[in-house]
């Protein structure tokens, strides 16, 4: 197992990566010592909310599971209330905690609820999908999605431990396994030359053999990386763009195909057309891209060109959310393991990448 701590407004906490965790989580709450404890997850991964359940039993608390529906469709208002009413129901006062045992989807919802519940009560996040595990566990993004926009309701809520059991990654469905490796690649294209050199040399050890002492690896260099750019800038003001490398076009493919295709088909996507402009404007050379675009090819990402009308995504990254009046600022890859914030692009250029990519 490996252990990190990570800095945030509200304190340092720990993050933990490794395999069959349920002593260390026992360890966890009995360190937080919480009067309560409320675990929310979801409906395909309940067992995994069991085995919690244990743990914390053996820690000396009593607790009660919440199965929300598994899928992005439960991240909303609706079932937040639902949420908060189990944690009414547990009698969590304010010195107890809730625990999300799961994926985005359960962390998002699981710590908006923390977040509100008695004005803020402790978290402790049990990511049980590789995506989760690199990406939404950290950093402290709460949210449910509003009628028409994403994650639109929400607040930061940091987590007081987050646990990592890679154990969960082995029962994973392919495609989600796989998807998890667009944010993979975005760390070590953006911000991790070592990591990219790590997953040149062992792609096919991850990609088809899913081991696990390579995922600690994994895992561990891109929670640092996060963690890095999040102590920088908790808020996502400013610093904290650069993990939207990718996201720019992607969430815009992902838009123009009414959300049908998976978050990280949409990132490889929207990847390889940051790259291919990034070469076009002379920010990077044609040789980033291609070994960008070789690793992705490994994972399967994005895999058959997405189906998407060119003018829809050109249209949607128009609308990106993090425009600010009506200028979309791109992150652009200058080297491999370096990408930088704020490039403003021809339009021409957009079109062109994008054609290319969906062809
Ligand atoms: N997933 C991007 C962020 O946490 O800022």
């Amino acid at each position: 197992m490996v252990r990190l701590i990570l800095d945030s407004s509200a304190g340092g906490y720990p993050v933990l990566i490794g395999t069959n965790l349920q002593r260390e989580l026992r360890n966890v709450v009995t360190r937080l010592d919480p009067t309560g404890a409320a675990i929310i997850t979801d409906t395909n991964v309940r067992p995994w909310a069991v085995k919690a359940a244990k743990a914390i039993k053996r820690a000396g608390l009593k607790t009660a599971i919440h199965a929300v529906p598994a899928g992005e469709h439960s991240k909303t208002m609706s079932q937040l209330q639902h949420v908060l009413s189990f944690l009414e129901r547990q009698q969590i006062d304010r010195g107890g905690c809730v625990i999300a045992v799961g994926g985005g989807t359960v962390g998002d919802l699981a710590g908006l609820a923390a977040a509100m519940w008695q004005r803020g009560v402790r978290l402790i996040a049990v990511p049980t999908t590789l995506l989760a595990m690199v990406d939404s566990s950290i950093g402290g993004k709460t949210g449910v999605n509003g009628r028409r926009s994403k994650n639109a309701i929400g607040t930061f809520w940091q987590p007081s431990a987050v646990v990592s059991d890679l154990a969960a990654i082995e029962t994973l469905p392919a495609p989600s396994y796989r998807d998890a490796f667009a944010e993979v690649v975005k760390y070590a294209v953006a911000m991790d030359r070592g990591l990219f050199d790590l997953l040149q040399r062992n792609a096919p050890r991850l990609a088809d053999d899913r081991d696990l002492v390579m995922l600690q690896r994994v895992v561990f260099r891109c929670v640092a990386a996060k963690a890095l750019v999040v102590a920088k800038d908790e808020r996502d003001r400013g610093p904290r763009a650069i993990l939207n490398y990718g996201h720019t076009a992607g969430h815009a493919l992902e838009a123009a195909s009414g959300f049908r295709i998976s978050h990280g088909r949409a990132v490889a996507f929207g990847m390889r057309v940051a790259a291919d402009i990034a070469v076009s404007m002379e920010l990077c050379s044609r040789r980033v891209a291609e070994s960008q675009d070789a690793l992705l090819d490994v994972f399967g990402l994005p895999g058959r060109p997405p189906r998407a009308d060119p003018n829809r995504v050109i249209a949607a990254i128009a609308l990106d959310k993090k425009a600010r009046r009506g200028k979309v600022a791109w992150v652009m890859p200058r080297r491999i393991g370096h990408a930088e914030i704020g490039h403003a692009v021809p339009g021409a250029l957009v079109r062109r990448a994008v054609t290319r990519a969906l062809a």
